[in-house]
């Protein structure tokens, strides 16, 4: 349970999954004393998962959103006057790889799905969402990318396999997106990374494959959520190392 309150607001994206990054970056954020606003696709999850942090005794409000629907904006910025201000967005909503696909055959509805999501999810939402962050004293944006979309990610990226390529070309631009936004918002003091979580078990099976647990891959999520005033901005970290893209 918090012990106290920081006075500042972060919303969440895609943060509907119990065992998902999205919502334990709710959890250690509230843990702070953020108050946070846990927002999903299927609103009755988000308020699902925020009563269950607030039975835990942290402050979490669950909404509704779909980062898909442009009708969902008005909705969402509805709810935020309600709201003093917001310090911390988080976009982690995304669509997961396709199994099995290769760029040679891919479905080119699902690429664009992923792209929907991944890119134009976050553009959508970071513009609605903006205009409440200006007034916070350390307004942070923090794009929930992967080493997939990156050239020198070894291990996972562009050059690493050829797998997901939907998924990866949306990260890589969802980099870019970052990249962006950080040096238009660099004079307003809003500091704008992506951070990569690393391999997480996020889904059955994915501990036996390696994944490392979710508390410890939120952590770079949260700390790119907290910089301070002289902290970088316009990069992808991973677990708060620079990753070149
Ligand atoms: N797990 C990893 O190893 C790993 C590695 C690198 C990067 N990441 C990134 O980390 C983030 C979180 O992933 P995760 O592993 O926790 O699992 P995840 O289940 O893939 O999380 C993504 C969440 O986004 C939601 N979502 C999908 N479309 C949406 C939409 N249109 N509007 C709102 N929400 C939507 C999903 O909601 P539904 O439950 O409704 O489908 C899901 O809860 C993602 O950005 C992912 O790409 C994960």
């Amino acid at each position: 349970m918090n012990q106290r309150t920081s006075g500042k607001v972060a919303l969440i994206t895609g943060a509907g999954k119990r065992e998902g990054l999205g919502f334990e970056a709710a959890r250690q954020l509230a843990e702070l004393g953020f108050r946070v606003l846990l927002t999903a696709r299927s609103g009755d999850s988000a308020r699902a998962r925020a009563e269950e942090l607030r039975q835990a005794g942290y402050d979490v409000a669950g909404d509704e959103l779909n980062v898909q629907q442009p009708e969902s904006m008005a909705a969402l910025s509805a709810r935020l006057k309600k709201e003093s201000r917001v310090d911390v967005l988080i976009n982690n909503a995304a669509r997961p790889p396709v199994n099995g696909e290769r760029a040679t055959c891919a479905d080119l509805v699902l690429a664009r799905e992923s792209m929907e999501t991944i890119l134009f999810g976050t553009w959508r939402v970071t513009q609605c969402v903006l205009p409440f962050m200006l007034a916070a004293p350390q307004p942070r944006i923090v794009n929930v990318s992967s080493g997939a979309g990156s050239h020198l990610d070894h291990k996972f990226g562009l050059h690493a396999s050829a797998t997901d390529p939907s998924y990866a070309i949306a990260k890589c631009a969802l980099n870019a997106l970052t990249a962006t936004f950080a040096q238009e918002l660099r004079e307003l003091r809003v500091l704008v990374n992506a951070v990569c979580p690393g391999f997480t078990a996020t889904f059955p099976g994915a501990e036996g494959m390696g994944a490392r647990p979710v508390k410890e891959s939120a952590e770079g999520i949260v700390w790119a959520a907290t910089l301070p005033d002289d902290g970088p901005t316009g990069g992808l970290f991973r677990d708060r190392v620079a990753l070149p893209w």
